[in-house]
């Protein structure tokens, strides 16, 4: 006899959102739009503060939370009390930390999508290193930080600068780039019973990139290479200006960059979604490391970013992509410019900084937020873009730039 579960998907499609932080506005619009029914679940702590789009909204649930954190088993347990009356299909997390989240519950409640062993690897610092280097994907040399022999054969192996950074965090919080192996060993013993919570590996000197990818039935439909300025970790610690911008079309970095994404996400089993990914280029030799992987939309604007460049939004897409995967269709991407866009965000000295002497007509967008100053420039250019971030980059540092307090969540 076959078993079969009668519960078959039933239309419309229902998605519950995680949103621990606020985020994902366009997913939760873009999927009401396409007719599916859509929960939200978030932090208590937004509850008076952020501005969902209710009218896309069945409902909004909150967890009581400790900086953004939830108890996992108060989250399965307030889950499947609404499971009793709602029939969830899918489950969509809209902040990095919410992906280990949403393969909890989808483990819990037997849904598709990553579950806890895949998304690991997006998550999870340790585990991307593990199953890149396993793929044959260059990555800096590493070490866990479980056995202290294997700590000092590495220390006696590999030359520094090291880097000893957090398996599970986000936005280089606690990463600390390390010269001496008594200062690695130090942070080791300081860090006590956290300690296993930590990757060692080597600093590679070079420029870092991202790619930005949607990916559809296990295959990268879309993919977008850009070229950080100063690299994140010298902007997080050292202060300075975060900029980005979309490479060359076409051009060898492009090219080879998008390939390893493609390398990376496939032996990484993404099916559906969206990835931000990170790459370094080494200094040295000029080859390409992978440094980092995501299941889901790049921070710090750089969905504006693209989208000022293709007129492609990936938080809509990556509503598109799960919708199709749940419903077993096939789906392509819109119709895309290929512009040129650059993307500059800077802590500033001043309140509301006044950037009414930014005129130039590539300035599609500017930040409003507290004590920032941001810009997003697009032309079909990209010596233009080029040239318009280097100009803005260097009047943030003479006008507006401070560099403290810490950029901790620069991303958001
Ligand atoms: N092995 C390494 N060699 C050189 N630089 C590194 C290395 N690991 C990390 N970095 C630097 O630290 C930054 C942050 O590292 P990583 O991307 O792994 O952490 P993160 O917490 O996810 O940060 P973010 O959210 O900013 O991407 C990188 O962009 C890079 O500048
Ligand atoms: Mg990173």
């Amino acid at each position: 006899m076959e078993i079969t579960d009668l519960n078959t998907v039933p239309a419309p499609l229902t998605f519950l959102c995680l949103a621990s932080f606020e985020k994902g506005h366009r997913t939760l619009e873009e999927l009401k739009r396409q007719g599916c029914r859509v929960f939200l679940l978030t932090s208590l702590s937004l509850r008076d503060k952020a501005k969902w789009p209710r009218e896309s909204l069945e409902d909004i649930f909150y967890l009581p939370d400790q900086e953004h954190q939830w108890d996992a088993q108060d989250m399965i347990r307030g889950v499947s009390h609404l499971c009793r009356t709602q029939q969830i299909d899918r489950i969509l997390p809209l902040d990095d930390f919410d992906v280990e989240r949403a393969a909890l519950l989808r483990e819990h409640l037997r849904l598709p999508g990553l579950g806890e062993t895949a998304s690991r690897y997006f998550r999870d610092k340790l585990a991307m290193r593990m199953r890149a280097a396993e793929s044959g994907i260059r990555v800096p040399e590493f070490t866990a930080t479980f056995n202290y022999e294997r700590i000092t054969n590495f220390l006696e192996q590999v030359p520094g600068p090291w880097v000893l950074k957090p398996r599970l965090m986000a936005g280089a919080i606690g990463i600390k780039k390390v010269h001496h192996a008594q200062e690695v060993w130090d942070r080791v013993h300081a860090a006590g019973d956290e300690q296993s919570f930590f990757v060692l590996e080597r600093f590679v000197p070079g420029s870092i990139f991202h790619v930005d990818s949607i990916w559809s039935a296990g295959e990268m439909v879309y993919a977008i290479a850009s070229a950080y300025g100063t690299p994140p970790l010298k902007v997080t610690t050292g202060g300075g200006i975060f900029t980005t911008r979309i490479l060359p079309y076409g051009s060898e970095e492009d090219l080879a960059l998008r390939a390893m994404n493609e390398r990376v996400l496939k032996a990484f089993q993404l099916l559906d979604g969206v990835s931000h990914t990170e790459f370094i280029r080494a200094e040295g030799d000029g080859s390409y490391y992978f440094l980092e992987t995501s299941a889901r939309v790049g921070g710090a604007h750089i969905s504006d970013l693209i989208e000022a460049a293709t007129g492609m939004n990936f938080w809509e897409e990556w509503a598109k992509v799960e919708i199709a995967a749940a419903t077993g269709r096939r789906y392509t991407t819109p119709q895309t410019r290929k512009d040129y866009g650059g993307l500059l965000v800077s802590l500033a000295r001043q309140e509301w900084p006044d950037t009414s002497s930014f005129q130039e007509p590539e300035l599609v967008w500017r930040m409003k937020k507290k004590h920032h100053i941001g810009f997003i420039v697009k032309s079909p250019r990209w010596e233009r873009v080029e040239e318009l971030i280097n100009v803005y980059a260097q009047r943030v540092r003479d006008e507006y730039h401070a560099s403290a307090p810490p950029l901790d969540r620069l991303r958001e």
